[in-house]
């Protein structure tokens, strides 16, 4: 072999690699830019925007106040209370306030405290204080008896509500039994 055919050889070889090269790079220019599965925006709108996301979740339905009393505390609903005490009287034969004492109001006929003078709304309700009817009376007393004296807005909060009626049950000789967790399902009546 002389340097001629060497040149030869060499120069096919180093041509091949310049066109494997050449190839690879253009390949690579013209077939890499795939485009991705899931732009990053998309996943950005995914995670903001689920179907989950877009819709609040509905207001929850009222839990009956059975279900509730069955996890409620008298303690914590003393700890409520507190801004009743501006009204109402706790102890037995404390006496009214601005409002009638709530010793034993659990039962009670409706409006039927001594020594208050009760509003002609509260009178015209009838019925005992039941923990149904607490529950929508502490909830918002002017809508439950329209015309009452009790100027007290009321306790949104329904955990609340269970709370503080658990503490005017405990406020008697004999407290009305609180439901259960498994007789909740059967309302107090
Ligand atoms: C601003 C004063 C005020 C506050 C605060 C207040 N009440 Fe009253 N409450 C009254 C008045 C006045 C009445 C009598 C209503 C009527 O005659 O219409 C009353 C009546 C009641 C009755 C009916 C009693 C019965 O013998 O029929 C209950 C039960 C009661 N309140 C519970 C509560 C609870 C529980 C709270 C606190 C979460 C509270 N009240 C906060 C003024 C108040």
């Amino acid at each position: 072999m002389n340097s001629f055919e060497l040149n030869k050889i060499l120069g096919a070889l180093l041509g091949t690699c310049l066109v494997l090269v050449a190839m690879h790079i253009a390949s690579g220019a013209i077939f890499t830019p795939e485009p991705p599965a899931k732009p990053g925006y998309e996943i950005a709108v995914t995670s903001h925007g689920s179907p989950g996301g877009a819709a609040a979740p509905a207001a929850p339905a009222e839990t009956p106040i059975a279900t509730l009393l069955a996890s409620a505390s008298a303690e914590r609903g003393a700890a409520v209370a507190k801004q009743c005490q501006a009204c109402h009287n706790f102890q037995e034969g404390a006496g009214a306030k601005v409002g009638p004492d709530l010793y034993g109001v659990v039962g009670r006929p409706v409006a039927s405290a001594t020594g208050f003078s009760f509003s002609a709304a509260l009178k015209a309700k009838g019925g005992t204080w039941t923990f149904d009817a607490l529950n929508a009376w502490l909830a918002k007393p002017s809508a439950y008896a329209p015309g009452t004296a009790m100027t007290f807005a009321g306790l949104s909060n329904e955990k609340q509500r269970a709370d503080v009626i658990a503490y005017l049950d405990s406020l008697s000789p004999n407290p009305v039994p609180l439901p259960t967790a498994q007789g909740a399902a059967t309302p107090a009546k």
